[in-house]
């Protein structure tokens, strides 16, 4: 047998559990952008996934929509691939709007009760902002009238009450941010990454 130091041990231990670091925020508030800063962190050390809201709408949840059921579907299908990785040591990132405090809730206990450490992260933009920045130019369209259900338009979000973690996309940079989330997971000793 070889010997070990314990902070050898130690930085083992961290990156060979996997978890569930599960974004939320509205559409264009940089969960993306956030996912793909902290996947490059992690990824020297984790094997990482990100579950992406539009890549999932591509492939996973093809022809659901945005009504509310729908958007409860979708977040079912993201919750369970996250925890099929997530048991395999993989650090799942999702990204998805997913703007029902009850079924982020309920992802949150199917994967607590699976012994999966679950991270959310609120990606907290002001709707001025959101509006202004309109990257992709739906809050134009959906504010003329053009896109029913459009979330924090002519549909709900609804902020979690108590995230681990809240980036606030109109006010700290995309680091500031992402090292915050960092630090959230070192605490946790889920990662030894900076
Ligand atoms: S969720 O509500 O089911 O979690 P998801 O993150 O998968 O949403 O998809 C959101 C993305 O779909 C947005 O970033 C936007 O590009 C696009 N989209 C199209 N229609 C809508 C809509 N009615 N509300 C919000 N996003 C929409």
């Amino acid at each position: 047998m070889r010997w070990t130091s314990v902070s050898q041990r130690d930085s083992e231990a961290a990156s060979s559990r996997g978890f569930i670091l599960w974004f939320t925020g509205m559409s264009g508030a940089g969960k993306s952008t956030l996912s793909m800063a902290v996947r490059r962190r992690l990824e020297s050390a984790h094997p990482v996934e990100v579950l992406d809201g539009d890549e999932i709408r591509t492939f996973l949840s093809k022809g659901l929509g945005f009504t509310k059921p729908d958007r409860e579907e979708n977040i079912r299908r993201i919750g369970y691939v996250a925890r099929l990785l997530a048991r395999h040591r993989v650090a799942v990132i999702s990204a998805a709007i997913s703007p029902y405090r009850e079924s982020r809730n309920e992802v949150r206990r199917l994967a607590t009760d699976a012994g999966i450490p679950f991270i959310e992260v609120y990606a907290q933009a002001s709707l001025e902002a959101l509006v202004q920045r309109d990257v992709k130019g739906l809050y134009k369209k959906a504010l003329a009238g053009e896109i029913p259900h459009f979330t924090g338009i002519s549909d709900p979000y609804e902020p979690p009450e108590s995230p681990e973690i809240t980036v606030r996309t109109d006010s700290e940079t995309v680091d500031a941010g992402v090292d915050r989330i960092l630090s959230a997971l070192r605490a946790r000793r889920l990662t030894t990454q900076r």
